[in-house]
């Protein structure tokens, strides 16, 4: 068997008395659609941060490709092709759409010879093509500021993707999306190549179906199940820790026979 991409082993980060992430283990394959849900709270966006080394672990080990990366700071993992879109916004709103894209390319490849004609128009033809891909090229020189919620998500996933990731971790992108929003997205996730693997936090249940090969559900910071789409929808054990006994069978009804037409969100449902 090939060594996975990521491996975490026993990872845990406890704040005070909260253990946040506790004693998660979990092998995410090159070239992986990994969801990772779990109700509000239960440590997704800890773990990422766990990933990408803005936070220390408590406890654990991370490897990306066979390499130990649990004493490595977030730009030294970032080097290493770690990517990712936050939960909570973190692009430039004052500079424009085509600028917040260069900028991160930038920062990937160094500045160095960035001011050389030559390389600037290569750049730019980059930025133009991953603008084409998340559907903003109409909005490359509108400041950020400007855009719309939806619109911004996609402008993270550009950003992130010029980056070049080897893995490609992404908190809630279809957060606030229209319908019409969120189906492209999952159109364009759908589109990248194998080189490229995901890992997806997303409340939006009709988009981790659509994508999805595997999926974690974490809960009070433990994992409860790793499995295939389909075994998480079957779990007796997932539907109670969304939503508790006695609610009505959050899965039943299965994804929508539309990929990319989000409907579920479980965020709402979550007591
Ligand atoms: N810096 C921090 N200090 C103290 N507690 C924290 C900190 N960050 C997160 N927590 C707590 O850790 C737990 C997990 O939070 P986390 O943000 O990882 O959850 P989540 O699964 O991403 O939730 P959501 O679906 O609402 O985004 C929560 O109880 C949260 O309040
Ligand atoms: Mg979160």
């Amino acid at each position: 068997m090939t060594s996975p991409l990521l491996s975490l082993s026993g990872v845990s980060r406890h704040f005070g008395a909260l253990k946040a992430v506790d004693d998660v283990s979990l092998d995410v394959p090159a070239g992986a659609r990994h969801a990772l849900i779990g109700p509000n709270g239960a440590g997704k966006s800890t773990l990422f941060k766990l990933i990408t080394g803005s936070m220390p672990v408590t406890a654990g080990t991370l490897t990306l490709a066979g390499q130990d990366l649990t004493g490595r700071s977030e730009p030294q993992r970032a080097r290493r092709g770690i990517s990712q879109t936050l939960q909570h916004s973190s692009l430039f709103l004052s500079q424009t759409v085509e600028d917040n894209v260069l900028l991160a390319a930038q920062r990937r490849h160094g500045s160095r010879h960035s001011l050389l004609p030559r390389r600037q128009a290569a750049a730019r033809d980059r930025v133009g093509g991953l603008l084409v891909d998340v559907g903003l090229e109409d909005r490359a020189g509108t400041p950020v500021a400007s855009l719309s919620h939806g619109e911004r998500r996609q402008l993270e996933v550009a950003v992130a993707l010029a980056c070049e990731p080897q893995l490609l971790l992404l908190d809630e992108p279809a957060a606030g999306m229209s319908p019409a929003e969120s189906g492209r997205l999952v159109r364009l996730l759908r589109s990248l190549p194998a080189s490229v693997t995901l890992v997806i936090v997303e409340h939006d249940l009709d988009v981790v179906f659509a994508l999805a090969d595997a999926v974690t559900v974490l809960h009070l910071g433990r994992v409860l199940l790793t499995g295939t789409p389909d075994e998480v929808r079957a779990s007796p054990a997932v539907q109670e820790a969304y939503l508790g006994t006695g609610r009505e069978n959050l899965f039943l009804d299965g994804p929508s026979s539309t990929a990319g037409t989000p409907g579920t969100s479980v965020r709402t449902e979550v007591v």
